[in-house]
């Protein structure tokens, strides 16, 4: 790390207490706790979702981390960091200071668990200074942006070494289960689900080549790897939970509207909810009896460039 970017670096880690205090003031002023206001939030998270979401990602290999050099970095900013998923995973694997910054205050206290240096904050317009970072790196946060360009080039901008982001592909999740209908009925729900959303939300190793390459990094690596999650006996709170809204049809509750504002009608809509409450039922069935087993691989990629 270069003179300056530590000087950055440690000004901005001064500065901290100060983002911290306007945090806690905004948590207690809003309700909705995303704070953007120019529409970059396109979807809200609950923490549940994240940590369910990304749970054992990282447990078994952190090989695909590998490009990342934690080892050796200074400071890295974690951008769009949510509940701190990967953050954790930073600060296990790295001695450096991480700052964490997401646009949702909520999350974000969260993330308090992982490193006290937390910013809300716009990750298309950092509150930083040029070259504060030699790491700046998110999570499955470009495919929820708009305009990913955007927060790629401010990446760059705040980074004097090394930009990393990692991304599913949600459009390629593979499913498996005990209650065959599950699969069909899961595949279908997703598909309509990204139908709704406003961004396109693809990644494929093409496409982040280039948008790397659009914020002028260089040397841009991209590999592919997979996080697969099991549910098997003995099934945890959550598993049980998510059969029971399953089985409700209350699973589709939360992306409602944005399965309404893609290929669905409300007609189409009810018939799906329809059709959880009869197979969460066999689910349930199953698991009363230890029977129930479904897994879910989820294709992700982690792209690396480096800062000119
Ligand atoms: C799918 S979550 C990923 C969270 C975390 N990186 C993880 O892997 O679990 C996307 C995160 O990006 C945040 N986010 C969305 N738009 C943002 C923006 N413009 N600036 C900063 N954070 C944003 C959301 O609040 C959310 O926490």
């Amino acid at each position: 790390m270069n003179e300056d970017a530590e000087y950055g670096c440690k000004i901005y880690i001064n500065i901290y207490f100060r983002f911290i205090l306007l945090t806690k003031f905004l948590t207690q002023l809003t309700t909705f706790n995303c704070i953007s206001d120019n529409g970059v939030c396109v979807q809200e998270f609950s923490a549940s979702y994240l940590q369910e979401t990304r749970r054992g990602m990282w447990d078994d290999s952190r090989e695909a981390l590998g490009p990342l050099g934690l080892s050796s970095r200074s400071c890295i900013l974690d951008v769009g960091c949510g509940t701190g998923e990967l953050t954790q995973v930073l600060a296990e694997e790295s001695k450096a200071k991480i700052v964490g910054l997401d646009a949702d205050t909520e999350l974000l206290q969260h993330a308090r668990a992982f490193t006290t240096t937390l910013i809300a904050g716009d990750g298309t317009q950092l509150p930083f200074p040029d070259n504060t970072f030699d790491l700046v790196v998110c999570q499955a946060l470009l495919i929820n942006l708009p305009n990913p360009k955007k927060a790629i080039t401010e990446f760059a901008r705040v980074s004097n070494d090394t930009v990393a982001v990692i991304e599913p592909n949600n459009r390629a999740v593979m499913i498996d289960s005990t209650v065959d209908e599950e699969v069909k009925l899961a595949n279908r729900t997703r598909t309509a689900f990204l139908s709704g959303l406003s961004v396109d939300g693809t990644v494929t190793v093409s496409s982040l080549q280039n948008l790397l390459g659009s914020g002028g990094l260089t040397d841009i690596q991209v590999s592919q790897y997979k996080h697969t999650r099991s549910v098997s006996p003995p099934y945890s709170e959550h598993d049980l939970t998510t059969a029971k809204t399953q089985a409700t049809g209350r699973i589709l509750t939360a992306d409602e509207q944005t399965l309404l504002t893609g290929n669905l009608s409300r007609n189409e809509y009810d018939l799906l909810r329809d059709e959880w409450r009869r197979v969460g039922r066999k689910i349930v069935k199953q698991m009363q009896t230890g029977n129930y087993r479904r897994t879910e691989t989820v294709p992700f990629y982690v792209a690396v460039g480096n800062v000119e």
